[in-house]
């Protein structure tokens, strides 16, 4: 089972974000084949402003890492390294109605709050159907709001399939959390940044404190029999707490607990869930380089499984292969193409390879091994997993740029069977 899912750096993440998709993704980490990425395209269609972005981007990264995301596990990567999603969406822009568009709920809100849309915001759902479609997605966990764009993704695929070949594109499902799929801000309303009722998951406990005292209660004094009907301050407690706990508070509630003590408990409750998590935030944050390793590693995997699944749809619909993109005919093009390993010794006694295109230019370099079966098997899984097997050789290899795309080719060459 591939699961995917996605979140756009937009601000700071916040505790309706966290149980409406963040929580519900990372339980089925270990569940099947986890892609988990930073819609970092999607978010330039709100945030025009590069530093800021580039700030949400890192925020958002370390959000991923600090609520439980096992890089090892997962392939946890940045949209915008992987330029495959903007060219499959242009593709499947192509068949999409626009009465499709013109339909989805978070276009007609966003406009009808006086929002005067790009054209890149009406796209929105193809992009985000690139992005699932792309990676062949079975299990799309995401919050109630965006049900409807797994929805058009299903359409699109349809159609893609209808007109290019069945079997092209698979039908993704997505994944609601029905307990908490609406998750009350400090108002009472959904959170949500829009709405300005935000608890940001993150918020150092002075903030989280003053947040929660701010949260909207009705008149009742202490002693009088408290509703949990429409309680925001109990909703929230609940995603936190066990169904015992939520028990105990709801009893707490009948017997007339006073306001600010239940803020206090609700405090206490959410801090209790979040200091672990916020160290491993704080350490994150003051590590950005680490970070960029594992975004980098992620994104190789991704293309490793994003540029085969183009170099397939390029042949259906009439384009160029990526894989044998030259402007020599085709079978003068693959000999081009073919790059190849050369195992050797140095005179410091070392056993190195190295991946040489057709020309002889180096397009990745060992550094040195104590056999030549070390050598042997690195070049042995690399012509397994192609660049899928990049991030794990790292260690093994002088440094190299994972986005360059002759290597990726030359990779993608030696991997795949030739037809
Ligand atoms: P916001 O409304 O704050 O801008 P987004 O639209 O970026 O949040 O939502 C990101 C993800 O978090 C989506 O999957 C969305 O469904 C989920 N989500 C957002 N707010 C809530 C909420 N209050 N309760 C449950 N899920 C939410
Ligand atoms: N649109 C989603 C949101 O606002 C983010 C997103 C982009 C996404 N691409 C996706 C979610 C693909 C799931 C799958 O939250």
């Amino acid at each position: 089972m591939r699961i995917l899912s996605g979140l756009q750096p937009s601000g700071r993440l916040h505790i309706g974000n966290f149980f409406g998709m963040m929580e519900p993704a990372l339980k089925l980490q270990h569940e099947g084949d986890a892609y988990y990425f930073i819609a970092d395209y999607h978010s330039l269609t709100s945030v025009h402003d590069g530093k800021a972005l580039r700030g949400y981007v890192r925020e958002l990264a370390v959000d991923f890492l600090a609520c439980g995301l096992d890089p090892t596990k997962c392939v946890f990567f940045r949209q915008s390294d992987v330029p495959e999603h903007t060219e499959l969406s242009w593709i499947l822009s192509t068949v999409t109605p626009m009465g499709l568009l013109e339909r989805c709920h978070s276009y007609k809100d966003k406009i009808a709050n006086g929002i005067s849309a790009s054209h890149g915001l009406f796209a929105y759902p193809v992009l985000m159907a690139a992005d699932i479609l792309l990676y062949e997605s079975d299990v799309v966990p995401v919050g109630r709001d965006q049900k409807q764009h797994v929805e058009v993704t299903r359409d699109i695929a349809i159609k893609m399939n209808e007109t290019f070949g069945a079997g092209l594109f698979k039908l993704p499902n997505p994944r609601i959390q029905e307990s908490t799929a609406v998750v009350p801000g400090l108002d009472g309303q959904k959170m949500s940044k829009s709405y300005d009722n935000t608890i940001p998951l993150f918020a150092p406990r002075p903030e989280l404190k003053k947040l929660i005292a701010g949260i909207k209660t009705d008149s009742r004094a202490p002693g009088e029999a408290k509703s949990t009907e429409g309680s925001a301050l109990f909703q929230i407690y609940q995603a936190f707490a066990s169904a015992e706990e939520t028990a105990a508070f709801a009893q707490d509630f009948a017997n007339g607990i006073a306001w600010g003590d239940a803020k206090d408990r609700l405090f206490e409750r959410i801090d209790f869930e979040i200091a672990p998590m916020r160290a491993r935030y704080e350490w994150l944050m003051a590590h950005p380089q680490e970070v960029e390793v594992m975004l980098h590693a992620g994104a190789a995997k991704a293309r490793a499984v994003a540029t085969p699944f183009m170099a397939r749809l390029r042949q259906a619909v009439g384009l160029r292969s990526l894989a044998t993109a030259t402007t020599r005919g085709p079978a003068k093009a693959a000999k081009a193409a073919a790059a190849s390993f050369k195992q050797y010794r140095e005179k410091d006694g070392q056993f190195y390879f190295k991946l040489v295109d057709a020309k002889g230019a180096l397009l990745l370099q060992s550094l040195g091994l104590d056999s030549p079966q070390a050598a042997g098997k690195a070049i042995a899984l690399l012509k397994a997993q192609g660049a899928g097997a990049l991030a794990e050789l790292q260690p093994l290899l002088a440094p190299f740029d994972a986005q360059h795309a002759p290597l990726l080719q030359a990779l993608h060459a030696l991997s795949t069977p030739a037809e």
